[in-house]
């Protein structure tokens, strides 16, 4: 990697969970392939009081227990914490901020590093516009005439609605130019969310079908098997739609129906990513009921264990109003989605992990097979498997062999596994060198985080302000409220379900 990336990443938020289950692991990840920069320094920072010693110490514990290793290579990985520097650090403190420019004076010093500085914001969001400020009040964000850069990463969630979304750009872009700020959404950083534009725009036979001409329906689902765990506090506050739809959801919607970017670059795929979010219909109050449903997961028993409800998690209401569940209906006003639904969903506790995009492609204008024979086919579908098993299937009718001419389904199936070669880099490995290279393809931009509140903003406040819209309870282990299934056009259709409902013995009901 050339000199001009070399770089110290300072981590706001050094002692916490993310920093520990995914920052670290995927720096080491980078630093094991030799992707990171020759000259290169973490400095953590939170208000733990660590020394550089006890910091290293404890990253390397978590890099085993958290980092995919087969087997740790003690030797690598004390070489790798030599790298790791700490200064304990109160973020709200302005004087502070001096400490902390004197510490990465002496790093850049002793490493030639060339001012070269990302900032990552992974503390409480209530910190970042304090943390940006304080930052440029000690000239820390100035990039310096010999091409020093600074970078600022800002992970989710960005705002709590529009206007606390806007408000933070504000903030941000009153001290970094847009393009120092990198806000981080990691299902940008899924290998197989980007490799939904290699199937889209590297093969010639996808790219004329899809389009309201050839597609009925778009479903986006993205199902968690585990509850709110140890994060009820924050999550009591934000709910599926804050945490899971306005970033993550939209976003895969947003690459899967971008229209062709002139070049594969920042400015020209978020140029096309913002044009598709700020085309989504927008849902009036008095409309949230027919293209929104909301759900919260009860007590209920997985494999006969007892699950809480959410209700009773920890830090958590007991009123609580906070949907863990979401299902919604949705368009994207344009030339080529108009009035095609995408029907998108995300739920806590659901049977199990999985996010996918299912294309569903429209029936055969006429239906051959049908009158005189059994035809077992469905429309063709073309399913993108995010996680897990990552891959792509590709369903198509064919003729069953033997007598008579019965067409059945059958599946043309692709499988990141199967490729000897396969390594699949964690979404945050590929986000944080893109950071150190200056790519902010795979990052949002200020509008169109805007542009997705927008749309969630006044679903989100008609369920807040109208405690008569229902909130449906569904028993953690199944596949969310049925009510979902009502926001098909087609009484026939419905969701896919990768799997059957895990037994349970709680109850639908409302709360
Ligand atoms: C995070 C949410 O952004 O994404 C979590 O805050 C959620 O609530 C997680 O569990 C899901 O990410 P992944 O990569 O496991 O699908």
């Amino acid at each position: 990697m050339a000199q001009e990336n070399n770089c110290v990443i300072v981590i706001f938020g050094a002692s916490g969970d993310l920093t520990k289950r995914k920052l670290m692991p995927s720096v080491y990840a980078l630093y094991r392939q030799n992707l990171l920069p020759k000259n290169f320094a973490i400095l953590g920072t939170s208000r733990s009081p660590y020394t550089d010693e006890a910091f290293r110490k404890k990253i390397v514990s978590d890099i085993k227990t958290y980092a995919n290793l087969k087997r740790a290579d003690q030797k690598e990985l004390g070489a790798f914490s030599k790298h790791l520097y700490y200064q304990a650090f109160d973020a709200t403190q302005v004087q502070h901020y001096d400490d902390l420019k004197l510490k990465l004076s002496e790093i850049d010093t002793k490493l030639k590093i060339g001012g070269n500085y990302i900032y990552y914001l992974s503390t409480s969001p209530s910190l970042y516009s304090s943390i940006a400020k304080n930052l440029g009040k000690k000239g820390l964000q100035k990039e310096g005439k010999n091409s020093s850069w600074k970078r600022i990463v800002v992970e989710k969630p960005f705002g709590r609605d529009l206007k606390s979304a806007k408000a933070l750009n504000a903030d941000l872009q009153s001290i970094f130019d847009e393009d120092q700020i990198y806000r981080i959404d990691h299902y940008l950083g899924k290998e197989t969310v980007q490799d939904i534009f290699a199937l889209r725009f590297s093969n010639g036979i996808f790219e004329p079908l899809w389009n309201r001409n050839y597609v009925d329906h778009i479903e986006i689902t993205a199902a968690e098997s585990i509850g709110v765990e140890n994060r009820g506090g924050y999550y009591d506050h934000y709910g599926a739609m804050r945490d899971m739809v306005q970033n993550h959801l939209l976003q895969v919607l947003g690459t899967i129906a971008i229209e062709p970017p002139s070049f594969f670059n920042a400015t020209d795929v978020r140029n096309e990513a913002v044009k598709v979010f700020e085309s989504l219909r927008p849902i009036k109050p008095s409309e949230v009921n027919k293209y929104a449903v909301q759900g919260q997961y009860v007590a209920s028993k997985i494999k006969g264990k007892k699950v809480l409800g959410y209700r009773q998690e920890k830090d958590v209401a007991p009123d609580s109003r906070t949907a863990t569940y979401v299902a919604l209906k949705l368009y994207v006003d344009n030339w080529r989605w108009g009035d095609v639904p995408f029907y998108i969903r995300t739920g806590k506790y659901l049977p199990t992990r999985v996010t996918e995009v299912v294309v569903h492609f429209k029936k055969t204008p006429h239906h051959l097979f049908t009158k005189t024979e059994l035809c077992e086919a469905a429309p063709n579908q073309l399913i993108i498997r995010i996680q897990p098993d990552e891959g792509i299937l590709l369903k198509i009718g064919m003729k069953k062999p033997g007598a008579g001419f019965i067409i059945k389904d059958v599946g043309m199936d692709f499988l990141y596994s199967e490729l000897t070669d396969a390594y699949i880099p964690e979404a945050y490995e590929r986000l944080i060198l893109d950071c150190i290279l200056g790519d902010a393809t795979h990052y949002a931009r200020a509008d169109a985080v805007e542009a997705c509140w927008k749309f969630v903003d006044p679903i989100l406040k008609t369920w807040e302000k109208n405690s008569k819209i229902k909130m449906y309870g569904y028993p953690a282990g199944t596949w969310g409220p049925p009510e979902a299934r009502k926001l098909f056009y087609h009484p026939d259709d419905d969701w896919r379900y990768p799997c059957k409902n895990l037994v349970h013995d709680g109850e639908y009901c409302e709360l």
